[in-house]
């Protein structure tokens, strides 16, 4: 088969098509219901996530074309897909020529933080579809940017924020709306995590054969400030300003997504932040981000989350805990649900002699995390057969917590948002 032959192309082929045993293709064109899907950023979590689609749709959507700068993880993710689907994708180093493709309807962009806002608003200008990684943006104006296109445009977009996709936290949300804890002012979140002296918190491994022409340095720049070839900066962005938020839009918004999810609450009104680099301070290691980061939020409604996160101390782990005044229901390493009911002295008999409840993802949903529903979910509404649950003014909100957080630590000033004016004030 050529390489690169589009999908539709090549199921025209009939007496290819007639020698095709793969039952998810034959079912596809019968069907009707295939779509041809491109994929912008095979690295970590692009990589992973070619299979997890294959998983959430072995029959209705196919990679046909996917985009990396490093020709590395391209050749990689190309052996893939010709294993999981039997055909050879198209391949590209520039994102735009991939958008060109008019046989491709919908994108998957997993590329680093401060290319998503570029990425995105072309997809759509493209008409395509877009299941776009979090934080939706890199900057407050940068998500809004996103959020107006998406509405002049019509197109399915959904945020890769997954746990909004998860039976546990869905399970969460019904819980909370049974009223099963009560009235609720507080939610305690935390992501703590730890690694060996030589092995530093998101120092991940540089291919030792990459240079400036295999990784394409002026793309993955983008619009970001130009500067010399830094294979560190290329494969370890999210410890850079100029590319990540740092824990605040790469770990947190994951939590304050979801606590909004579950409680259907949208923006905090305030954010003081603190923090700073403790655990990995060598002087070798230039890191701009915090290890360390504690945010305290508070909502309009009475309503507040304290978060924090640290790299070195892994005993807590993941996990949100919504402390309502008659119970408490945590989620903990996305794996575990646990409902404890109120004991406090006096506590009305009917509150305290509720049963616990302990739920667990692999045994009791067989799900690992959310991520594989959330691909579905957004084929799903691609097709017209359902609705996104994270679109971008969700990913924006969330993302908005992130960005008020990196700002109240970098000015070491509490951070007003006005949510009608969609701007920020420091006090
Ligand atoms: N939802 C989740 O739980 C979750 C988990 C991990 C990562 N993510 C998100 O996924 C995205 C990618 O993260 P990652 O860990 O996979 O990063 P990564 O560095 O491993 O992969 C990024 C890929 O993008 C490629 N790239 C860089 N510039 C490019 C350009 N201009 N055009 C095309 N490709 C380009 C790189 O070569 C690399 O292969 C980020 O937004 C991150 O926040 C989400």
């Amino acid at each position: 088969m050529p390489d690169g032959l589009p999908r539709r192309d090549f199921l025209k082929t009939s007496a290819v098509a007639a020698a095709l045993s793969a039952p998810a293709i034959l079912k596809a064109q019968n069907a009707n219901e295939g779509l041809n899907i491109g994929w912008i950023g095979v690295g970590t979590r692009g990589y992973a996530g070619l299979s997890w689609l294959h998983t959430a749709e072995p029959n209705g959507a196919v990679v046909t074309a996917i985009c990396d700068t490093y020709t590395g993880h391209l050749a990689r993710a190309k052996d893939r897909i010709q294993t999981m689907y039997g055909i050879t994708p198209k391949t590209y180093n520039d994102y735009r020529e991939l958008l060109a493709d008019k046989s491709i309807d919908a994108v998957f962009i997993m590329t680093p933080e401060h290319l998503h806002h570029d990425m995105t608003i072309a997809a759509l200008r493209a008409g395509k579809n877009v299941y776009i990684e979090k934080p939706l943006a890199h900057t407050i104006e940068e998500g809004f940017d996103i959020v107006r296109e998406w509405k002049k445009s019509g197109k399915i977009v959904q945020v890769g924020t997954q746990n909004r996709s998860s039976s546990l936290y869905k399970k969460a949300k019904e819980m909370v709306e049974q009223g099963m804890i009560g009235d609720i002012h507080y939610v305690r979140a935390f992501w703590y995590r730890n690694s060996p002296p030589n092995d530093p918190a998101w120092r991940y491994v540089v291919p030792p054969e990459a240079n400036p022409e295999n990784t394409d340095w002026p793309k993955f720049l983008g619009t970001a400030p130009q500067r010399d070839w830094d294979p560190h900066r290329y494969f370890q962005w999210r410890l850079y300003w100029d590319y990540s938020g740092g824990i605040s839009t790469d770990l947190l918004v994951h939590q304050t997504d979801i606590v909004n999810f579950v409680l259907g609450k949208t923006v905090p009104a305030t954010c003081m932040a603190s923090g700073g680099i403790y655990r990995w301070s060598e002087a070798t290691d230039d890191r701009d981000v915090p290890d360390t980061l504690s945010a305290i939020y508070e909502y309009p409604d009475k309503f507040h989350i304290n978060y924090s996160c640290y790299f070195g101390n892994v005993h807590y782990g993941y996990g949100e805990q919504f402390c309502g005044n008659d119970g408490t229901i945590e989620v903990l390493n996305r794996q575990d649900l646990n409902f404890y009911p109120e004991k406090y002295r006096n506590a009305e008999s009917a509150i305290a002699s509720r049963p616990e409840i302990h739920l667990n993802g692999l045994k009791d949903f067989q799900e690992q995390d959310g991520a594989i529903n959330h691909f579905r979910n957004f084929i799903e509404a691609v097709r017209g057969q359902g609705t996104i649950v994270a679109p971008p003014t969700a990913g924006q909100e969330a993302a908005i917590s992130g960005h008020i957080a990196t700002l109240s630590f970098k000015h070491g000033k509490k951070v007003i948002w006005d949510n009608k004016a969609e701007k920020y004030q420091f006090v």
